[in-house]
């Protein structure tokens, strides 16, 4: 296995702490611990030298009495940890070997005993920095915990081996995703998080307003300043008749000039109070409401706004005008999913690109796939390896596997009959399969999983099941979509040809029962330049499960968001 890791290039700056060189981390005082024990000798090479080092104890033992300390250090630069020994002399050893204290350790890096594991440790002189936990209280201990049990410890898990391991999984994903798309010429375009539109029309949208919390506000405000009553509204009428027969009466009088500006100014007040009492006795409590409706034209946005489910209509704007482009992005749905697969809150990656088809799309959609696996194969693979240790022993060969076997490619017609095929020989699904059906994740699973046990993109779907975007086929039945399906996951990626003839759009829209006038602006791409283009979305959370092995989806985001759930 470990012949496929490409270890990385130690940081080797050889800067002077105190009084010696060491290997620095270019803005933070001390030697990651990636750079001293993931070069390709362990770290021996670095014998000899003065280090400084920072990170958390994952554990610590005295030994020899108390005369010294064992501590294994990690500070999530790499899944392996710093062994460091501190003579008592030092520090006061029983601090130090608390799992989840933070230390900031100063020595010489030694080659030790044979025989040991390490090929390197850090025999420590100075004692910089000691962050104590109290192992009381400290959720997080070093016996095995469940994945289940640190979703409950969101802040405190990325101490653990898995979720950093994760973490460093994912952001080379995220690398991996701008490396490609920027070698083959697209541009990373950012699409609104906020949105007026609705792009999969499934109704599963956030509501971004404020009219809630300004009603709120008001209600409060009202309790502590009750709205004026008739009689106040009265009162205010009255003094500016008085006012007004004041003035009146000066005039009249022929008064000073001092005394009738005077008079006409209490009068400018006494309405200006009039009209504030008038515009205070109209304010409701409760959110506006217009013709029985909620008033949205008084919402922050002037009218109803939303969090996105999908960047793509809005990426297609660029993309009928620079061509290649991808988005990558937050995206939520407000879907009561209780599976291991959904998340309320997730990233998604999104390409479009014009003048191109179904054919084209998947063949995007499966290099980047390839790209992905074989980019996790060179950069992670001590990662890749904890993964296989703790959560999917083959994930290491899936990954192997995916980037270099061509994707089976079948239409949706031909996915349902090897279905059908499968029920004839005893296979029992939950959902029954026939044509027209919107592939349950059972058969998705069961197509990638047992038929071909490798990636499939099932293609053509009925149009019945797909959004209104998607390209109408010949056979006017069938629309060009795809989806990827993969082992452990089920659907990775789902995309399409966009359909690019206005008349068709348009009527297509209407068959759905979606109004037209939302979607003016979209349906301008098709009026003016039209092209042909296509697009797809894969679902970051996913990749990340399918690559790992990880069983859900929940543990594979930083913050996982779901129903029920949204802790931080
Ligand atoms: O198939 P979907 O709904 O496609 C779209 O949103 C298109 N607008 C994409 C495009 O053509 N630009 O979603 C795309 C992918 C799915 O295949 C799945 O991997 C993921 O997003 N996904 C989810 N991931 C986590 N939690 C959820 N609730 C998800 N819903 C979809
Ligand atoms: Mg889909």
């Amino acid at each position: 296995m470990g012949d496929q890791a490409t270890p990385p290039a130690p940081e080797l700056a050889a800067m002077a702490i105190n009084d010696g060189p060491c290997l620095k981390h270019p803005f933070s005082d001390r030697a990651p611990v990636r750079s001293i024990v993931c070069r390709p000798d362990g770290g021996a090479g670095l014998a000899g030298q003065r280090v400084r080092a920072g990170g958390w104890v994952k554990t610590g033992r005295e030994q020899g009495k108390g005369s010294f300390a064992f501590l294994e250090v990690n500070d999530g630069s790499c899944p392996a940890n710093l062994q460091v020994i501190v003579d008592a002399g030092v520090a006061d050893l029983s601090t130090l070997v608390q799992t989840g204290t933070c230390v900031l350790v100063e020595g010489l890096l030694k080659v030790p005993p044979e025989g040991t594991k390490q090929k390197i440790e850090l025999r420590v002189d100075k004692v910089l920095h000691v962050g104590p936990t109290d192992p009381a209280s400290y959720p997080i201990p070093k016996t095995k915990l469940s994945l289940e049990f640190l979703r409950d410890h969101i802040h405190l898990r990325p101490r653990t081996n898995t979720i950093s391991a994760v973490a460093r999984i994912r952001n080379a994903l995220a690398f991996a995703t701008h490396s490609f798309f920027q070698e083959h010429g697209f541009l990373y375009v950012h699409t609104p998080i906020i949105t007026t539109s609705d792009c999969e029309g499934a109704g599963e949208m956030f509501q971004a307003t404020t009219l809630i919390s300004e009603a709120e506000k008001l209600d409060k405000e009202l309790i502590l300043n009750p709205p004026p009553t008739e009689a106040d509204i009265e009162a205010a009428k009255c003094t500016v008749g008085e006012k007004s027969s004041v003035v009146a009466q000066l005039k009249a009088a022929k008064a000073t000039k001092e005394d009738i500006s005077a008079s006409v100014s209490d009068l400018k007040k006494a309405k200006e109070n009039l009209s504030r009492v008038e515009e205070r006795a109209k304010l409701k409590p409760g959110i506006p409401k217009k013709d029985g409706k909620i008033d949205y034209g008084q919402d922050f946005f002037g009218r109803q706004a939303f969090l996105t489910v999908s960047g793509q209509l809005q990426v297609e704007t660029y993309a009928c005008a620079v061509s290649s482009v991808y988005t990558f992005g937050p995206t939520f749905r407000a879907e009561h999913s209780h599976t291991s697969r959904h998340l309320a809150e997730f990233w998604m990656v999104e390409p479009e690109i014009a003048f191109a088809d179904l054919q084209d799309d998947m063949n995007c959609a499966e290099a980047y796939v390839k790209y992905m696996c074989q980019w996790l194969l060179n950069k992670c693979f001590d990662d890749m390896e904890l993964m296989a240790k703790l959560y999917d022993k083959g994930c290491i060969d899936r990954l192997r596997m995916v980037s270099s076997t061509p994707f089976e490619r079948i239409t949706y017609t031909e996915a349902v009959q090897l279905l059908e095929e499968a029920v004839r020989g005893g296979k029992e699904f939950e959902k029954n399969v026939e044509w027209g059906i919107d592939l349950a994740s059972e058969h998705e699973r069961y197509l990638t999983e047992d038929i071909f046990k490798k990636p499939v993109i099932v293609y053509n779907y009925p149009k019945g099941i797909k959004a209104f975007y998607m390209r109408l086929n010949d056979d006017s039945k069938t629309v060009a979509a795809m989806d990827i399906l993969v082992p452990k996951v089920g659907e990775l990626i789902g995309g399409s040809q966009r359909e690019e003839r206005y008349e068709v759009i348009q009527q297509r829209i209407a068959e759905m029962g979606l109004p037209l006038e939302p979607y003016e602006w979209y349906l301008d791409l098709r009026r003016y330049g039209t092209v042909k283009h296509c697009g797809f979305g894969l679902g970051f959370e996913r990749m990340i499960l399918f690559a790992t092995g990880i069983d859900n989806i929940r543990d594979v985001i930083p913050f996982p968001r779901y129903p029920g759930r949204a802790d931080l």
